[in-house]
């Protein structure tokens, strides 16, 4: 199987990323080799929720020459009892903070992207440090997010999550409309290279409410150029462009969608597009036991009573989830071909992010309703397990939820041209 790596990301600190990834990580051990990389080197939070001892950690990596596969550690049989984690392996942030390692500057980040395509597993999932900075964003894809967490307890997570897209969707449109890049060699592109520049530039700051979305972003270029080939370019990144969350501390439908999806919704609609595609993986209920477990540096997850997640191909919740993923929220299915068409909508006006949310409930009521009997932390985790597997099922994009690789810039260039050279152009 091919290598994939999943990143788990925040925005928030605080959310439960760490608490997710560990157990995550660990569930996904279960059916295929998985390695965890703490990349929140400033606190290094995975050697304190898993206390087993270390041996090699990223100190030895960084200032002692030791490969990254060599800095893996093991569950020993006094925390793997049954044996049933063998196939999983960590590698540690350093043992109390060191500043060159927790600032994680350029050639760390280049050296430890490097060597995560080498690690000896099939998935590779990153626990990554709150916040929006490069340590983040460069272990990030281009077109997704990886995993996001964000939590109704907590109401800033869901804006901070949307911020953390934001991040994410503009630095994928500076790098292919950067002023060197390929995409101008395309016929009759270069006349747009200012005016696109300059529009992603009000688009992104939010105190120029001129261009306050990328939606309106495609409106006024379309109102320029009318049917031109940067639209269908720039409808082609949204509409590649993946959001995989999971809501951590969940506390029941209504709450979890009042305070953490609708502004999450609504931030991404405001600031960014209401066309980009977001797929909820599942949730963590908040349960005390999870905490405990952590504080004990025994993830849940380890407890020797829990039971074999279903396969993912015989889980009837699957099927019912890949047909949701299809019509998710705010996904905008329109070929690129048609955006100029749709210009008048291109604005997210309140009623269509309105009828999606209201679609977002339905779907989160009928998913919580149809895993209701299997409802503990064990079982949210083995959902969300199944569900990422699920999603992980080839045909991939190099760039998609568990990216094969943590693409250059210039990948993704080569990736939207190839891309462009099979959509028709604009009538
Ligand atoms: N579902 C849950 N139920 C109960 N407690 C939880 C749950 N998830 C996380 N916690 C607790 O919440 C706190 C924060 O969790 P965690 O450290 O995983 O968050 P984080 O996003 O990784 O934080 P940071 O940004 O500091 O890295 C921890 O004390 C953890 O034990
Ligand atoms: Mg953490």
């Amino acid at each position: 199987m091919p290598r994939r790596i999943i990143p788990v990301a925040s925005g928030k600190g605080g959310v439960g990323k760490t608490t997710f990834a560990v157990n995550f990580a660990l569930e996904l051990a279960k059916r295929a080799p998985t390695v965890l990389v703490d990349l929140d080197t400033a606190t290094s939070s995975v050697r304190n929720t898993l206390k087993v001892p270390i041996q090699k950690d990223l100190y030895h990596f960084h200032r002692k020459g030791a490969r990254l596969s060599e800095c893996l550690t093991r569950l020993d049989p006094s925390v793997d009892r049954s044996g049933r984690f063998r196939d999983f392996a960590f590698v540690a942030g350093p043992i109390h903070y060191l500043e060159d390692v927790a600032a994680m500057g350029p050639e760390l980040r280049r050296r430890l992207a490097a060597e995560l395509h080498s690690l000896p597993a099939d998935y590779v999932v990153l626990d990554l440090r709150a916040g929006v900075d490069a340590t983040v964003l460069e272990f990030l894809p281009y077109t997704n997010s990886g995993a996001l967490v964000f939590t109704p307890q907590l109401p800033q997570a869901a804006s901070a999550a949307a911020d953390l897209v934001k991040a994410m969707v503009f630095r994928t449109l500076r790098t292919i409309f950067a002023e060197q890049s390929e995409v101008f060699a395309l016929p009759g592109i270069a006349d747009a290279r200012e005016l696109v520049n300059e529009l992603l530039v009000r688009a992104e700051d939010a105190y120029d409410d001129s261009v306050p979305s990328i939606d309106f972003l495609l409106r006024d270029l379309a109102d320029v150029f009318g049917d031109h080939p940067l639209l269908i370019a720039l409808g082609e990144v949204l509409a590649a462009f993946r959001v995989h969350y999971v809501l951590n501390q969940f506390d029941g439908v209504e709450q979890s969608h009042d305070r953490a999806v609708v502004p999450f919704v609504r931030t991404l609609a405001d600031t960014v597009s209401a066309r980009l595609d977001l797929t909820q993986l599942g949730w963590v209920v908040q349960d005390d036991r999870i905490h405990r477990a952590n504080c004990a540096g025994r993830p849940f997850v380890l407890d020797d009573e829990a039971p074999r997640a279903r396969p993912a191909a015989a889980d009837p919740h699957l099927a019912q989830l890949e047909s949701l993923r299809a019509a998710a929220l705010g996904i905008d299915r329109r070929p690129a071909t048609r955006i100029t068409a749709a210009r008048g909508a291109a604005g997210g006006k309140s009623s269509d992010v309105d009828a999606l949310l209201g679609e977002q409930l339905d779907r989160l009521r009928t998913m919580f309703s149809g895993v209701r009997g299997a409802a503990g932390p064990r079982e949210n985790l083995a959902y969300c397990v199944s569900r990422a597997l699920a999603l992980l099922q080839p045909p991939r994009l190099p760039t998609e939820f568990g990216m094969t690789q943590l693409a250059s810039p210039e990948q993704l260039v080569r990736w939207l041209l190839k891309r462009l050279a099979v959509v028709p152009a604009a009538s």
